[in-house]
């Protein structure tokens, strides 16, 4: 079978789809047939060698894909050859806190990810596909959408009419705009396109805020709120971003802190968090419960994930290119046709 991996040195030249047996299933684990896999921000990352905590193995890349089950070991309950399924990014974490789940691994990195003709996993390690869903639609969960979940839903406990305020069009923030408008709740997105504002206004997002044209959009963001601040920020940004990110929450409002596309290094006044009872934490991704919690809800709404474009699987490298242009709105999706 064939596979993409990330290899020593690492670099985005270093890329390579190489033959690997196809492997047996163990007595708890199934052999998936992958249908498609999305691409994360992480996995450019992790392909260009630059990820925080980058293994210094080969491995097979992708966090996010989703296939057919073909194969399961003798001890396996839970799914049948035949179902439709998605790898858990999360290998080991089913639920309640991360911390309290020692040997905890994410696929795509050091974990084999699911790039590849066929792969294996525990079958605690995955969940059903909704069934309205297709292979591409459905392979775009694991990662970005279950982050926007667990910050918003199963941590953030979003209610109707709450304020969220979401930073850039990335895929976690495009999901989450889907699951607060689901909730009731109003949005502001901001965006370096213009031309991307727009189709967030179609979609539903309230405010709408340039942050290259504005750059102290928290002033903004306080404008279209009354005054009064937001509820829940999902924020990708950096330390710069974080000050406004506090300073446009209203008073026990909640910052999630997802990213840092903007940059690590920078400072911020603990102040802040004090004078605002801010409530701060860290999200990194969520377990398998909240990821069936997520589908329950996508499935019973019919959501259908936002889609930018789907590449043949050998083109990987222009996928991973056109992602890191920036230009994409949506989900940047790989189809994969064994032989
Ligand atoms: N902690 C976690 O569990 C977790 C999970 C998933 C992702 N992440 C992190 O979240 C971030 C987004 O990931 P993704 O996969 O959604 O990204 P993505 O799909 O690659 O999207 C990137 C988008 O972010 C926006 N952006 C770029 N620089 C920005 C800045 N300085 N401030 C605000 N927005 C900016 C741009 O949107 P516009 O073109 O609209 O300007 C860009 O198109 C990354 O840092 C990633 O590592 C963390």
């Amino acid at each position: 079978m064939k596979a993409w991996q990330a290899t020593p040195p690492f670099g985005l030249s270093a890329l390579r789809l190489i033959d690997l047996p196809r492997p047996t299933p163990g007595p708890q684990q199934m052999l998936i047939k992958v249908h498609a896999a999305a691409l994360n921000y992480r996995d450019l990352e992790m392909a260009s060698g630059t990820y925080q905590g980058q293994p210094q193995h080969a491995f097979t890349l992708l966090s996010d894909g989703a296939g057919e089950v073909v194969e399961v070991g003798a001890a396996v309950t839970r799914v049948k050859p035949g179902e439709r399924v998605i790898g858990c990014f999360w290998q080991g974490w089913e639920g309640g806190r991360l911390g309290d789940n020692a040997g905890a691994l994410p696929l795509g990195g050091p974990l084999d990810g699911m790039l590849s003709e066929y792969v294996l996993l525990d079958e605690r390690g995955v969940v059903p596909c909704p069934a309205h869903l297709s292979w591409e639609e459905a392979a775009t969960l694991p990662c970005a959408a279950l982050t926007a979940w667990q910050a918003l839903v199963t941590e953030g406990q979003i209610k109707a009419g709450d304020w969220v305020l979401l930073q850039g069009t990335g895929g976690v923030s495009l999901f989450a705009l889907q699951f607060a408008l689901l909730h009731g709740a109003r949005v502001i997105v901001s965006s370096s396109q213009d031309d991307k504002l727009q189709r967030l206004q179609a979609l539903g997002a309230t405010g709408l805020i340039n942050y290259r044209s504005t750059p102290d959009w928290h002033e903004q963001v306080m404008a279209i709120t009354d005054g009064h601040g937001v509820d829940h920020v999902l924020e990708v940004g950096g330390p710069r971003s974080f000050v406004q990110s506090l300073l446009s929450l209203r008073p026990s409002g909640q910052i999630n802190v997802i990213g840092y596309l903007g940059g690590q290094q920078g400072e911020i006044n603990p102040l802040l968090i004090l004078q605002r009872n801010a409530r701060v934490r860290g999200i990194a991704v969520g377990p398998r419960q909240s990821f069936e919690s997520m589908n329950r809800a996508i499935e019973a709404n019919g959501l259908r994930p936002l889609l930018d474009s789907v590449h043949d699987w050998l083109d990987l490298p222009a996928a991973l290119a056109h992602l890191q242009s920036g230009r994409h709105f949506g989900k940047v999706v790989l189809r994969i046709t064994a032989d």
